[in-house]
């Protein structure tokens, strides 16, 4: 496995694999890496000829509030999770952006709700590092977790609107056995807010359970699931359209349930489909 530590290095290794006709695929991560990361390096190795994980804690996409200089890193466990499932090249930069760099990639519209509308400015870091990291990497897949839902919406949209040559594949969001959604976040938890956080499951399985059974009104899908949270303080919990993010009344074709609330110390983030399920295409 290779270590790339400049966007250089990181394109010309890319470039040879390609020009001996080989595909390449990556995994963008911003380190810690848990079981989820490992299964979507393990659903793009299957597909692609050689697969790259980068590891970059972007600040683009952290408020001035936010947990940037706490972020939990953990290099030499990465990368050996990394050799575990049999990744070709760790790109590891210090620093991704060159001198004078002055581009911001903005998306509109899906961005107007959800994460977008509570952490301002966190998606135009998002599209800026991914569309950066696409022109580095020159990937022909790339493969973004349903965990951050509203994440993989707008870079599949960005990746249409930009026509990047480049597929942008879900990956399943992965839970511990007791239902808590993967993150590297979770390592703020105590073991009091990590039992209260898996609260955040229980509302969306019984918002879930109940839109199964016939309960197609969101005020009363809402309502159990606020009944059902035990969170320090909730930032959002709604249901929107599967693609066009914008929040419903009812649940009349494929939508999501996401919440967003800080447990303890960590802000935590989960959803669930609602209602007939998203073709992918
Ligand atoms: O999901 C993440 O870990 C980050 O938002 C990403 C896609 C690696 C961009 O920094």
């Amino acid at each position: 496995m290779e270590i790339l530590s400049t966007p250089a290095a990181m394109t010309a290794w890319s470039q040879r694999a390609r020009s001996g006709g080989m595909t390449v695929g990556l995994v963008p991560t911003m380190g810690f890496l848990h079981d989820g990361h490992l299964s979507l390096m393990r659903q793009l190795r299957s597909r692609v000829d050689r697969l790259v994980v980068s590891i970059y804690v972007n600040p683009l996409q952290f408020g001035p509030s936010e947990d940037l200089s706490s972020y939990p890193r953990d290099r030499e466990g990465d990368l050996a999770k990394c050799a575990s499932v049999g990744v070709d090249a760790v790109f590891v930069p210090e620093d991704l952006y060159p001198d004078g760099f002055s581009t911001l990639v903005s998306v509109n519209g899906l961005t107007e709700h959800l994460c977008g509308a509570s952490r301002p400015g966190h998606f135009d870091g998002v599209c800026t590092v991914v569309a950066r990291l696409f022109g580095v990497v020159r990937p022909d897949e790339a493969v973004f977790g349903e965990k951050d839902f509203q994440q993989l919406m707008v870079i599949r949209r960005m990746v249409e609107d930009l026509a990047l040559p480049v597929r942008v594949l879900p990956g399943a969001l992965m839970r511990d056995p007791d239902g808590l959604a993967m993150s590297s976040r979770n390592t703020y938890l105590s073991a009091e807010d990590r039992a209260r956080a898996l609260s955040i499951h229980r509302a969306l399985g019984a918002m879930q359970a109940a839109e199964a059974a016939g309960e197609r009104r969101v005020s009363a899908l809402r309502s159990l699931g606020r009944a059902a949270l035990d969170v320090d303080r909730l930032d959002y919990l709604e249901v929107v359209d599967a693609l066009t993010l914008a929040p419903v009344d009812r649940v009349d074709g494929p939508a999501r349930v996401a919440i967003a609330a800080w447990v303890g110390r960590p802000r935590l983030i989960d959803n669930m489909p609602l209602g007939p399920s998203l073709r992918w295409i």
